[in-house]
């Protein structure tokens, strides 16, 4: 598995001190941060308690209004940032077909395990919206986004102090980047988001933060804690 994700080996990670592990255990596999065991371990499961409250409270429908969810319109979605696959799996879960596309080896290992898990779940509606994802491992950027509606984009938030909005899970995700400068690229992905032939790119923005770019979005649909800026793109306007 290691050689396969182009990760180095370790048998136990007593041998390491610092960075992020991928655990691999016989039935399931997570993160786990190495100097702050607190902050782990970290897993990708869509049927979880977490995902569940997403599901069902409200907290989704300003992330399905932003991509365009409505009536019987159910969009297809790029998600060019996909993380943990938690909003991936509330679109998912709302209907819309999505990729998640992910640079990370870890990450995009453990949405792979966690999509083919909910695939088999009993709950209809987890195994459902699994049937409407697929993953991609690589750089977004290296992608052409033909036949999709949307591309998303929920780049990482810097860490501030306390009042960090990083939660302790996208702590870790960020951790996995902590010596790659590069993988963190907002405004890099969006020029390329625009470049690509879709109607609509939805970027997610801490509620307060300024736009990614100065050029004005075509509206905003603003949560509790987060904002989607949304630019609705005229038809035929993509390279
Ligand atoms: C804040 S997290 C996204 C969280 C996600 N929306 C969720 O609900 O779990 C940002 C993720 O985007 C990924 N990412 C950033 N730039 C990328 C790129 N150019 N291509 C692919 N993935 C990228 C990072 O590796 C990180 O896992």
């Amino acid at each position: 598995m290691a050689e396969r994700l182009d990760l180095e080996f370790v048998a136990s990670v007593d041998k390491l001190e610092t960075g992020v592990a991928l655990v691999v255990d016989t039935d399931r596999s997570w993160l786990q941060r190495l100097q702050s065991p607190r902050l782990g371990p970290v897993f990708v499961d869509f049927s979880s308690a977490d995902m569940l409250y997403r599901r069902k409270s409200g907290h989704n429908e300003p992330l399905g209004r932003a991509m365009g969810v409505k009536g019987s319109s159910r969009p297809v979605v790029f998600d060019a940032t996909a993380g943990l696959g938690r909003d991936a799996f509330v679109l998912a879960d709302l209907g819309c077909f999505v990729t998640l596309s992910e640079q990370s080896a870890p990450l995009s290992y453990l949405l792979e395990q966690a999509r083919e898990l909910a695939l088999l779940s009993f709950n209809e509606k987890v195994s459902e919206a699994a049937s409407r994802m697929q993953v991609l491992y690589g750089d977004s950027r290296q992608h052409r986004a033909e036949g999709f509606d949307v591309i998303y984009i929920d780049p990482m938030f810097p860490e501030r102090g306390k009042t960090a909005a990083v939660k302790k899970d996208l702590a870790t995700v960020q951790a996995l980047h902590a010596d790659n400068a590069e993988a963190n690229d907002p405004e890099g992905l969006l020029s390329w988001a625009l470049d690509q032939p879709v109607e609509r790119i939805v970027i997610k923005r801490p509620v307060k933060a300024p736009g990614l770019t100065s050029a004005k979005p075509s509206h905003c649909i603003s949560g509790k804690t987060v904002r989607f800026d949304v630019i609705v793109k005229p038809k035929g306007s993509d390279a």
